[in-house]
């Protein structure tokens, strides 16, 4: 039998929570244990405030199955990884009962927009919540991270480091808080190029760069170097010198994985229009940097003044379909019930 779980905060082992994406400015790419998640190099990012994933978790004593619904539509492999999410919630609270999920995103999922980040981080913490389990932010950030390596970032807001850690166990390797989001208020615009999912997820990409990539060496010895460097910029908000290593970082990452075989190219010609762009208004004096994931979105970040003219620059470019736009904000935190549309 079942011990019954903790007392609980929301009652009926229900409760709500939101996360925001997060944009690393310097880069995870790539697995020390694919099973627990652990990153071969520690990464930096920011956590965004406008756009968000909205999770609400519900088990139900004596069911036996999950149900999944993301954006209103359920999808195998969206609930394949739920479902191996809220196992290890289950495991935590020595229970074995069934959940009904209901998860929303404001923005397009899956089109590398961080959407698994968002979402595995409002999933353990609105799961967490619903067992009346009380986890610590490192507890939820480890958690998250098992779900998908960037969501340990998620769990936090503003400026964030997630620490490699060196313990087989990766009990050493969650996220922790850099600086406040208000302490440094930068902004992000995003520059849409295409809404279609990606074709090479993230997980198989990394798998295929570790072993197939000539310059996975490369990377790993040069991670402490940009990581050290931007933890400087970070903390005396030098932006030259976050724009210098962010965009380095963001390069030599696709250079790595460009160089996989067969080589993983997650731009459009959008994508690399807008990096020119985002040049020429900082060589123009406007302190605007971008940066890009697995997919072939570009994020500009930039000072709070620059924000109207590398929108409406980034608008102009040929393939960009929408610039969306947003501040830095905070981690993953409880929401009232029954507040998804909201
Ligand atoms: C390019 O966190 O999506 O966005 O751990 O396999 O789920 P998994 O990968 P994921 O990878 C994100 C990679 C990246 C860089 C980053 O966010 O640091």
């Amino acid at each position: 039998m079942n011990p019954e779980p903790h007392a609980v905060a929301l009652g009926e082992y229900h409760a709500a929570a939101q996360a925001q994406p997060n944009i690393a400015l310097v880069k995870y790419w790539g697995k020390r244990d694919a099973e627990l998640n652990l990153p071969v190099v520690g990464s930096i990012s920011i956590t965004l405030d406008s756009l968000w994933t909205r999770t609400e978790v519900r088990f139900v004593p004596g069911a036996v199955q999950d149900r999944v619904s993301l954006n209103g539509r359920s999808d195998e492999s969206v609930t394949k990884r739920v479902v191996a999410c809220l196992d290890l919630l289950r495991q935590r609270a020595h229970i074995d009962w069934g959940a009904v999920v209901d998860s929303r995103n404001n923005f397009p999922t899956a089109a590398g927009l961080a959407s698994s980040a968002s979402g595995f981080a409002a999933l353990v913490y609105a799961g967490g919540r619903a067992l009346g389990l009380e986890l610590s932010e490192a507890e939820l950030s480890i958690l998250a991270r098992r779900c998908s390596g960037s969501a340990a970032r998620s769990v936090l807001g503003g400026y964030v480091e997630w620490t490699r850690g060196q313990l087989a166990d990766g009990s050493d390797s969650a996220a922790h808080p850099m600086l406040a989001a208000d302490a440094w208020p930068l902004r992000v615009a995003v520059a849409i190029t295409s809404t279609a999912a990606k074709q090479v997820g993230s997980s198989e990409g990394m798998r295929r760069t570790a072993q197939t990539s000539p310059f996975q060496a490369a990377w790993i010895a040069t991670q402490e170097t940009d990581l050290a460097a931007a933890r400087s910029a970070i903390l005396t908000c030098d932006f030259d010198a976050l724009a210098l290593v962010s965009e380095h970082s963001c390069l030599k990452m696709h250079a790595l994985a460009m160089a996989a075989q067969p080589g993983l190219l997650y731009w459009n010609g959008a994508t690399v229009e807008c990096m020119h762009r985002v040049r020429t208004l900082r060589q123009q004096g406007l302190p605007v940097f971008f940066t890009v994931d697995a997919g072939p979105q570009l994020k500009a970040v930039c000072a709070p003044s620059a924000i109207e003219k590398v929108k409406a620059a980034l608008r102009e470019v040929p393939g960009v379909l929408d610039v969306l736009d947003s501040g830095l904000g905070a981690g993953a935190h409880a929401i009232a019930l029954g507040a998804l549309e909201a």
